[in-house]
């Protein structure tokens, strides 16, 4: 196998966790790639601070803008926008490919490192960005790129999901619930970008613009958080058989002068206790797509946590790590042998 070097910025939450996974699955992943990943090093603030991963020492580095030089994909999990923009600008302009999971940087900047890393034939991919774990980027982008999208509905915020849920199920105060939110790890440093809805709109420029192939603003997606919402009223809407969520929306609309277009709109909705969404519990994400074609869709899964960002992270690392290999296991699907066939075991029968 060649080598692919691969410089990581940001060892919190997601970036020990991707490391991890790099250094440990190392052999399956260069059987699926055809070259094998170097971990060239990892770019922190701090080179002295405990990590939640035990990691080789000398991989750390204070210095992000040498690592990214001669890095074949930088990793950027640092979070904000600047360094971020301007390293990840380097990186692109240098030939490597991108990967990273920062929603408020491509909500805001995606468009400019998109057309930068297009100029120079690179991939910048972001799939992490919204609701984590779940694969909602490239089945927008991919797989339904021959459909007509007519609506997406998200639950993008664990953090609020988990409030409003806590309240909803257990009649727990936001109070008590936003506590529980924090020590979970759900909340941002600053939990106004979680309870005012800018995370949730951050997430919903970004489905709103690949799923109808419009650059969406953020600016232009309207924004209501979830601070005015009150048990009584969680209550009510209980009894009128409908559950409060805080919903990203993006929608095809026809304005009253006939004009078509798209609209992106976050807020605290009411949804049919019989809709997928309202089965949504906790700090789990989930997003409904509407298609002329293909119907309604469900992606469900974690949207938040180091682990479960890490995976989505690292299938965009095997996404342009194959990219560099001409003739390899690169072709997404190919089969190779990686595990022996082995005989039924005990069956089961109910699930
Ligand atoms: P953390 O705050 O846990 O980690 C940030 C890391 O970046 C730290 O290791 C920090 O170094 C490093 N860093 C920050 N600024 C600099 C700088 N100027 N120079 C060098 N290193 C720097 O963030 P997360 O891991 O939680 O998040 C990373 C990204 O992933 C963010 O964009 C976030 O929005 C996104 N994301 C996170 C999710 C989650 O569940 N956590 C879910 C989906 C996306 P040091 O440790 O030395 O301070
Ligand atoms: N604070 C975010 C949330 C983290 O609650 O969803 C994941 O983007």
């Amino acid at each position: 196998y060649r080598d692919l070097r691969v410089a990581l910025l940001g060892c919190g939450s997601v970036g020990a966790q991707t490391a991890r996974l790099i250094l440990e699955h190392g052999e399956e992943l260069a059987s699926r790639i055809g070259a094998r990943l170097t971990l060239a090093g990892i770019a922190v603030r701090d080179v002295t601070a405990k990590r939640d991963v035990d990691l080789p020492q000398e991989l750390f580095t204070t210095d992000a803008e040498r690592l990214v030089q001669g890095a074949d994909i930088v990793i950027e999990l640092m979070g904000g926008i600047e360094p971020a923009r301007t390293l990840i600008m380097q990186a692109l302009q240098g030939g490597a490919d991108v990967v990273t999971a920062n929603k408020a940087l491509i909500a805001a900047y995606g468009s400019e490192l998109s057309d930068a890393a297009e100029q120079v034939g690179a991939q910048l991919s972001y799939e992490a960005a919204v609701a984590a774990a779940i694969p909602i980027l490239r089945p927008l982008r991919e797989s339904l790129a021959g459909d007509h999208i007519t609506r997406v509905l998200g639950i993008v915020n664990g953090s609020t999901n988990y409030i409003l849920d806590r309240m909803d199920r257990f009649g727990d105060s936001a109070e008590d619930a936003m506590r529980v939110a924090s020590e979970l790890g759900y909340l941002e440093a600053d939990p106004t970008l979680d309870v005012e809805g800018y995370d949730a709109a951050q997430k919903a420029t970004i489905l709103a613009s690949i799923a109808f192939h419009t650059e969406v603003p953020v600016a232009a997606v309207y924004r209501e958080g979830i601070s005015g919402i009150t048990l009584t009223q969680i209550e009510a809407a209980k009894h009128a058989g409908f559950v409060i969520k805080l919903l990203a929306i993006a929608e095809r609309i026809t304005a009253a002068d006939g004009v078509a277009g798209v609209s992106a709109r976050v807020y605290p909705a009411l949804i049919r206790r019989d809709h997928p969404l309202a089965a949504v519990y906790g700090g789990k994400n989930a997003v409904f797509v509407e298609a002329e074609a293909a119907g309604e869709l469900m992606f469900y899964g974690a949207g938040a946590g180091g682990a479960e960002t890490a995976s989505a992270v690292l299938g965009d690392l095997v996404s342009a790590a194959r990219r560099h290999v001409v003739g390899g296991p690169g072709i997404p699907g190919s089969l190779h042998a990686e595990l022996p066939i082995l005989p039924v075991g005990e069956v089961n029968t109910a699930y």
